[in-house]
């Protein structure tokens, strides 16, 4: 049985303060056993205050972006061992928006992943097609060079520290949902290629989250799906009422 996973990406947003506030409102809902994995995501700036807030519930926190360079002259870039140092569990890789507005490749994004994994660091790792591309019946070939290219090189020991998340570029802050339909054919696509290129055993036990304007009143239909273990969230994680009810829904 796979844990479900509520993840929140809160990308570019929140203060010091609302950050803080935000985690202190979800560490209280967020007990210490609890079987939904809860995963929070702040802005760099604002890891070690949310870590804080969250010490006592068994809510987790990651980056959204890491490098893989241990470290030296690489301006600006985080490492993975600075995202662990202060207690990272997990770092998002491969969001569209690093894809599609900062211009990494299958490449970039497989060092970084590589880089995470033999440090024991674990990887979200996002994959999903643009409208053009489900609109020219590519999707399932986009995926498959996503996660061929993003995890070249992986064994299946370190996947097990590996969630996929299938976000749609379509479905990301627009407010447009991808159906359960489209949603449960795209991870059954992504399980089986975890089947055909890994094991079944790895197929079996790794998560796939959905994300893409995921509420909490699309939440628990998207979550139904036999092969939906969760939700990766932007804006709907902002909120403690609403990423609430997407824990809930888990
Ligand atoms: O990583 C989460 C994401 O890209 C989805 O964003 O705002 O559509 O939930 P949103």
């Amino acid at each position: 049985m796979r844990k479900l996973v509520a993840a929140g990406n809160w990308k570019m947003n929140t203060t010091l303060d609302s950050a803080g506030a935000l985690a202190s409102d979800l560490a209280k809902k967020v007990q210490q056993e609890s079987s939904v994995e809860v995963i929070l995501c702040p802005p760099f700036p604002y890891l070690t205050t949310v870590k804080e807030k969250v010490s006592g519930s068994s809510i987790k926190i990651g980056g959204q972006n890491c490098y893989h360079e241990t470290e030296g002259a690489f301006t600006g870039e985080t490492s993975v061992g600075m995202l662990q140092d202060i207690g990272c569990d997990w770092v998002i890789l491969g969001h569209s928006e690093r894809r599609h507005v900062m211009g990494e490749t299958d490449a970039d994004i497989n060092k970084k992943t590589v880089a995470a994994l033999e440090k024991g660091l674990g990887v979200i790792l996002c994959v999903g097609e643009l409208l053009e591309e489900r609109q020219a019946n590519k999707t399932n070939e986009v995926l498959q060079t996503q996660m061929e290219g993003g995890l070249s090189g992986v064994s299946a020991e370190a996947l097990k520290n590996v969630i996929i998340a299938y976000e749609p570029v379509w479905a990301i802050g627009t407010g447009v949902t991808a159906s359960t339909e489209e949603a449960e054919s795209a991870h059954d696509f992504l399980r089986k290629w975890l089947t055909s290129n890994y094991n079944a055993d790895v197929a079996e036990s790794t998560r796939i989250l959905y994300g893409g304007s995921v509420k909490p009143d699309n939440a628990e239909e998207l979550m139904s799906q036999p092969n939906v273990d969760g939700a990766l969230v932007g804006g709907a994680s902002l909120k403690a009422d609403s990423f609430g009810g997407i824990i809930d829904a888990a």
